[in-house]
Formats: structure tokens, sequence, C-alpha cells
């Protein structure tokens, strides 16, 4: 019974990560693995999981880490948003990122559409990069919903710079009879399409020093913006310091089950709440969430600058391994290209990785390359721990 049950919460983890884009293209294809998940011996160590931002935290988990965190120090409930930990959160979130105020939305999405659509007062057009979630992923909202036109710019490249801004404004003023229009311009950073590259700080500042002196507002996709500042050295404060507004997720790196954070100037985070509750959004109580977020929040940063050194050592020992490549990106961030040579099966090492270690490995491309992410989860367990595992399991999944 306890096998099956194992079993098939690995099959529920593994068939999540089949959902097109919403998460990393990872993660093992559950059905095929099926047959091969008889035993299980790793109830008593936590996953090392190289799939996820973050933990993954299966209900259970949830519960058990809610229960922790609330024998510690009693969760304040919020009503409607306000109060408790939600109000906590909020103050936290507007400290770290040197804004007046911050407040607590449902999704990230609503955070994106909303902060375009108040930050762009009458105007009607809003920059975007063409790889962004708010240009590819949010259902149109900003024109069906809010009148916005989205301007696409970058395609083909992890990032826009102003040279690709300044040739876009020209094109749009020499081109379209209404000259006025353009309120806003967008960056995503890191960028999910891009393998979580991060764009380069000189670009940023050059594209706010233009659109400041032009009197553009500028918003910042930050949904994973912790990572950036893990990876690049570069405080949330200082990224903060170059956008009117930021949004951050309560669900990549702080382990929430959803919701996000809008930061900004009172002026424009004082109108959010009567938007979200416009658009059907204010939820009677949202301490599930950010309780959990706020216990993560809790030395972020130190965690992350371990695991960004642990990633580097554990990363060059598995290049170690006979018909193992591991390889980063240009301003990468968490996740690195896995290829194993043709003689070892990724299915076989995957398969044995779970049942006697725990360690998750997600699926491969089309291209035979697995996206590697590295996340918290690495710090439950050495290195070497990990490195004993993967050379047992190489040698058991060479053809
Ligand atoms: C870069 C980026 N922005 C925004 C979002 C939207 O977040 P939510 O799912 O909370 O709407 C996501 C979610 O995947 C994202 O990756």
């Amino acid at each position: 019974m306890k096998n099956e049950n194992n079993r098939r919460d690995f099959l529920k983890k593994c068939s999540l990560s089949t959902v097109p884009f919403l998460l990393p293209t990872t993660g093992l294809n559950a059905m095929s693995f099926e047959r091969t998940i008889d035993e299980v011996h790793t109830e008593n160590q936590s996953p090392v999981n190289f799939i996820y931002d973050g933990f993954a935290l299966a209900p259970h988990e949830y519960l058990k880490k809610l229960q922790e965190i609330n024998n510690s120090k009693p969760i304040e409930p919020d009503v409607y948003g306000n109060g408790g930990d939600t109000k906590l959160i909020e103050e936290e979130f507007a400290k770290i990122t040197g804004k007046e105020k911050a407040i607590y939305l449902p999704t990230g999405t609503m955070a994106n559409q909303l902060a375009i659509k108040l930050l762009n007062e009458n105007n009607t057009k809003v920059i975007v990069p063409e790889n962004s979630h708010i240009f590819r992923d949010e259902a149109d909202a900003a024109q069906s919903v809010h009148s916005i036109r989205l301007i696409p710019i970058g395609k083909g490249k992890p990032y826009f710079d102003i040279a690709d801004l300044k040739s876009t404004i020209d094109y749009i003023n020499n081109n379209e009879v209404f000259k006025s229009g353009l309120g806003t311009v967008v960056i995503e950073n890191p960028v999910r399409r891009a393998d979580g590259t991060f764009v380069p700080l000189d670009v940023i500042k050059d594209i706010s020093t233009y659109c400041k002196e032009n009197n553009y507002k500028m918003h910042l996709d930050g949904a994973r913006i912790h990572i950036a500042s893990a990876f690049n050295k570069t405080s949330l404060l200082e990224y903060a310091s170059y956008f009117d507004t930021v949004y951050i997720s309560l669900y990549k790196y702080l382990n929430a089950t959803g919701g996000a954070m809008l930061c900004g100037d009172a002026k424009i985070i004082d109108q959010i709440a009567h938007q979200i509750k416009i658009l059907g959004g204010t939820v009677f109580q949202n301490w599930n969430n950010t309780s959990m977020a706020l216990h993560y929040l809790e030395g972020i940063n130190e965690r992350w600058d371990e695991v960004v050194m642990r990633s580097k050592n554990l990363i060059t020992g598995l290049n170690e391994l006979n018909g193992v490549s591991i390889t980063g990106f240009k301003n990468g961030t968490n996740i690195y290209d896995l290829t194993l040579s043709n003689e070892i099966s990724l299915k076989k090492l995957a398969v044995f990785l779970y049942n006697e270690h725990n360690i998750w490995l997600g699926r491969a491309n089309d291209s035979g390359i697995v996206k590697f992410t590295v996340n918290e989860s690495l710090l439950t367990r050495d290195n070497k721990n990990i490195i004993d595992a993967w050379k047992e399991g190489i040698e058991q999944a060479r053809n």
C-alpha cells in the first residue's frame, strides 16, 4: 500500500511537468515509467528535485509545513486580504523592493495586467518583450480587458536593448498617425522563455534612464527575480529601483500554492484592491499562501547564495562522470542543459535515482536535452551523496 501511494505520488509529480509552458519543459514522462516503479526505499530522505523552481510540495507536505509554521508562531489570518500575515508580507515586500507599498494579488497575471493598466493612465500602448509572459501567456488580457495595445519587441532574442527600444519608438512615431499613446515599457527578468537567463544590469539601466527622460513608466515582471538576484549578485532593491512597479511570484521561489506581490508607489498600489474586486479576484482568506511565502522569504538570500555555490560544485562533480555533460548559459541562472552519452539510458537513470535516492530528474526534450534545474531542495543533501547516487545510477543505466 505504501509503495502504491508513493508510486502514485511520483506519477502525479512527474505528470505535472507535462503541462506545456506553464512549467519548465522537464519532468519525467509519467506513463513510460509506470511499470518500473516497484519499490520505493526513500521515505526517509526529503527529495532533491532537478525539475522545479522550488520544493514542489505535495499537499501533505504543504500541510505539515503550515503546521510547523503555526506551531512556531500562530498564523494570523487575513480577511479579504486585510491584516494578518498578508499585511506582514506586504510590508516586507515594500521594504525589500524599496517601494512605498506592496499588495497581495491572487495571480501574477493579474498583477502584471493591473500594473500596466494603471501605469499607462490614458495611454493606449505598452511595449513588451516578444517572448514575455505578458505578451504570449496572458490570453490577450491587455487588449481584451484593459484596452491596451501591446507592442512586442526583441523577437528571437532573449531580451531587447536600448537600440531596439529606440528604433521601435521611432518607427511608431514615423509611421502612425496618432503620435501619443505609449505609456509603459515592460521588462521580464529573468526570462522564462530563454532558459531563465537574466537581463544584464547595464541593459536595464540604459532603458530605465531613457524611459525616465521621456516620461515612460516601467514595469518589471520579476516573477523569479530572486534567482536573477542570486546568480547576478544584484539586490532586489537595486533591480526595483529602475522600475515604477515590480511583480514577484509567491509560488516560484517562496513555495506557496499561488499568489503574487505587486510593489510600487502608493499612488498606484492604493488603486489595486478596487481593481482586483472589479475582476472578481478578491479572495476571502489568503493566509494559506502568504504565511507560507512569508516563512520562505526569511533568509532567502542566504539560502540562495548557498544554492549558487553548491550547485557550481555539484555540476563540476557530475561533469566528471563519464558520459555526463551539464552546461550553463550566458547570463544563466538555475537552469542548465544536461545530456547523456548514447550508451546511458536517461529513463533507467531517472528511475534508479528516484527509487533509491529520492532524486528527481526531468525528461528530455526532442533534442535529447534535459533542462536540469537547481533549487533549494539541493540544500537538504550533501553534494557527495548526490554524486555517489549518480555514479551508481549511471553504472546501472549503461545499455
Ligand atoms: C514570467 C512570469 N510572469 C508571470 C507569470 C504569471 O503568474 P501566475 O501564474 O501567478 O498568473 C508567470 C507564471 O508562470 C511567469 O512565469
